[in-house]
């Protein structure tokens, strides 16, 4: 006679009660950071096609839409600036511009709503005319490291005048978190901190992004500077990296198809872990939704605390608005 099981995980799963007591991993807004897409102009709201329920909004708009997700209980955003193709040049000069769309823009979030946190970009592909996170080489097309620092450090110093809480790397530079560090802190920005895209991978999830800003390379691919899919041990070295260059946070993007090394980083580091949730992975379900072919909304959940449980203590995430609303539905 086959014995009867004497061990039954399923008694703590008998009802919805005791599912609930002792559930391990439970979603709230305060886990949120919100991306937002900025363009130019007045009244301006345009879904973007591959994002739906995501638009690009002019700075009035936008503003609108930070009031609603206040509302929702979502605190943190993370605006991202769509820049005309006549004020982009090699050196990404327009990225600080105080009198710029972004700066701006931000400078007035702050000033109508001062307790949201507001986590700039720093990478220069939205005002680079050749669409890449570092300075490009005339002859050769390298992407030259040392004199990218440079630029963003001056991007990451006008975003600290704007008003920017945490300055957000997303170049993959080396060295970018030590130098950003020195750069605030000469000039008296000791308390604005850096969330670093520790382990950004070259990762073909970021396509709506690009279409979104317009901000694809012109020439080649960003594996130069950006991860290889394949690789979890150098996370760990990145990790070690910005953390000895004084990182307050670190990230890691995609979040979906890299929760190991989600994981790895959270097990590896006391420092706050964050998950970027990026337009790709958000596209897929969406598309499959519209299609009827996945539940939309369970499937966000279960998404979003997939990366929670990873090790993820935030999540950047285009969700952030509609898991916020199913939240507060409870
Ligand atoms: C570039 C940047 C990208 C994203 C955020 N910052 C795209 C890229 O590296 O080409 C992608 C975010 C997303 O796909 O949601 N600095």
């Amino acid at each position: 006679m086959p014995q009867l099981p004497t061990h039954r995980p399923r008694r703590n799963r008998k009802s919805q009660i005791i599912r609930d007591m002792v559930q391990e991993t439970r979603l709230t807004t305060h886990d949120f950071i919100f991306p937002l897409f900025l363009i130019e102009g007045h009244s301006q709201q345009v879904e973007i096609h591959s994002m739906p329920g995501i638009f690009r909004f002019s700075a009035d708009k936008l503003i609108d839409e930070v009031g609603r997700c206040v509302e929702l209980g979502i605190q943190s955003f993370a605006p991202f600036p769509s820049i005309n193709d006549g004020l982009k040049d090699r050196l990404a000069r327009e990225s600080a511009n105080p009198e710029g769309l972004y700066l701006k823009t931000i400078a007035e979030i702050k000033r109508q709503f001062p307790d949201v946190v507001l986590m700039t970009d720093v990478a220069m592909d939205p005002y680079s005319s050749d669409g890449h996170d570092g300075v490009v080489d005339a002859e050769s097309g390298e992407i030259l490291n040392d004199a990218t620092l440079e630029v963003l450090g001056q991007m990451a110093l006008a975003q600290a005048r704007a008003g920017a809480d945490i300055i957000g790397p997303s170049d993959m530079m080396d060295g970018r978190v030590a130098w950003i560090r020195d750069v605030l802190d000469s000039n008296a920005f000791s308390h604005v901190s850096i969330m670093s895209y520790t382990a950004k991978y070259a990762s073909a999830f970021y396509g709506p992004f690009r279409d979104a800003l317009d901000s694809a390379p012109k020439k080649g691919d960003k594996k130069s500077y950006q991860m290889n899919p394949a690789n979890r041990r150098e996370a760990l070295r990145e990790l070690a990296l910005d953390e000895a260059e004084g990182a307050d946070m670190v990230m890691i993007k995609p979040a979906l198809s890299y929760l190991d090394v989600i994981r790895e980083v959270r097990d590896n580091t006391h420092l706050p872990v964050t998950a970027y949730n990026v337009s790709g992975e958000y596209a897929m379900v969406k598309a499959a939704a519209q299609n009827g072919w996945l539940d939309g909304e369970k499937t966000m959940m279960e998404v979003l605390t997939s990366i929670k449980r990873a090790g993820a203590d935030a999540i950047l995430t285009y969700f952030a608005k509609e898991a916020a609303e199913v939240l507060r539905r409870g």
